[in-house]
């Protein structure tokens, strides 16, 4: 891992295996429209854990998380999920993306269905797997409704429902709440880690608030400048079930401060 800073944050243990990483990212470099997009960049993201990527605007996260979704090729170096190389999109691997994917046409039960079934799940199959989803993020007794509807976090509801109907063993989450109000989002934030715990996914989160990151994440990669440096990792030191409260107490407001003067430095 490239490491270029060095900030002093309490450490805790890791509960994570160190050994058998998910997803491996090994000097991956990433060419668009003739500029280099990232430059030898290497990550591991450990079984189970969620890693989250934080990092000015254009430095190249949606672009890593890309490269993993299979949905870009490096033009060298390479990604892989179980040491196996990612070659393209795949099931196994799913993106919920900030702008809402749902269909408006369709209501939020077919919306759920929308990617099973391009996958070739059968239809029974499909509804039984909806369903679950649907339950799993709060939305029961909504399966009938359009997206027009819902609110914004509701929304955002289905677009993981729709993700967690696939059963994926990564989710590959871009700035999903970046939109929305505050409470909404701090509701969202302790949904998604219970049933990304449950459901023991991979997750890597990309957000622009560190205080998101802080409170979702084992560990913090910050990723800065141009062509996907990574400059920190940070593993959170706060014991899990976290609460939002959490987000009050002097140990967290102290990280947040201690990482955000990190990062506005390497900024300079
Ligand atoms: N298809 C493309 N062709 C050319 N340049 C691209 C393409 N996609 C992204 N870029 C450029 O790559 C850089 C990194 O983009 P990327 O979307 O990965 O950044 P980001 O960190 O996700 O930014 P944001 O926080 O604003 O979402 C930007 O300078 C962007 O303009
Ligand atoms: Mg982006």
């Amino acid at each position: 891992m490239q490491m270029e800073g060095s900030i002093t944050v309490p450490r805790s243990k890791s509960r994570k295996s160190e050994h058998n990483p998910k997803i491996v990212v090994n000097d991956v470099y990433v060419a668009l429209g003739g500029r280099d997009i990232l430059e030898a960049v290497d990550l591991k993201v450990l079984p189970h854990e969620i890693l989250c990527l934080i990092g000015a605007s254009g430095c190249g996260k949606t672009t890593l998380l890309n490269v993993i979704a299979g949905l870009i090729q490096p033009s060298s170096g390479s990604a892989t999920m179980d040491d196996r190389i990612i070659i393209g999109p795949g099931p196994e691997r799913v993106m919920v993306f900030q702008e809402d994917a749902v269909f408006p046409w369709l209501r939020v039960s077919k919306n759920v269905e929308y990617g099973l079934r391009a996958i070739g799940v059968p239809r029974a199959e499909r509804e039984s797997r909806a369903r679950k989803a649907i339950d799993t993020v709060g939305l029961t007794g909504r399966e009938n409704a359009f997206p027009r509807e819902l609110s914004g976090g509701m929304r955002k509801r289905v677009d993981l429902a729709r993700a967690l109907a696939v059963e994926p063993e990564v989710v590959l989450m871009d700035e999903p709440y970046a939109a929305l109000d505050a409470i909404t989002k701090d509701k969202l934030q302790v949904e998604f880690v219970h049933i990304a715990e449950a459901a023991l996914m991979t997750t890597v989160f990309v957000t622009h608030d560190l205080e998101e990151a802080l409170f979702l994440g084992d560990r913090v990669v910050v990723m800065a400048g141009s062509r996907g440096r990574i400059e920190e990792v940070v593993e959170v030191p706060f014991p899990r079930p976290r609460e939002t409260k959490l987000k009050r107490t002097a140990p967290f407001q102290e990280l947040r401060g201690i990482l955000t003067e990190a990062i506005e430095g390497s900024a300079r």
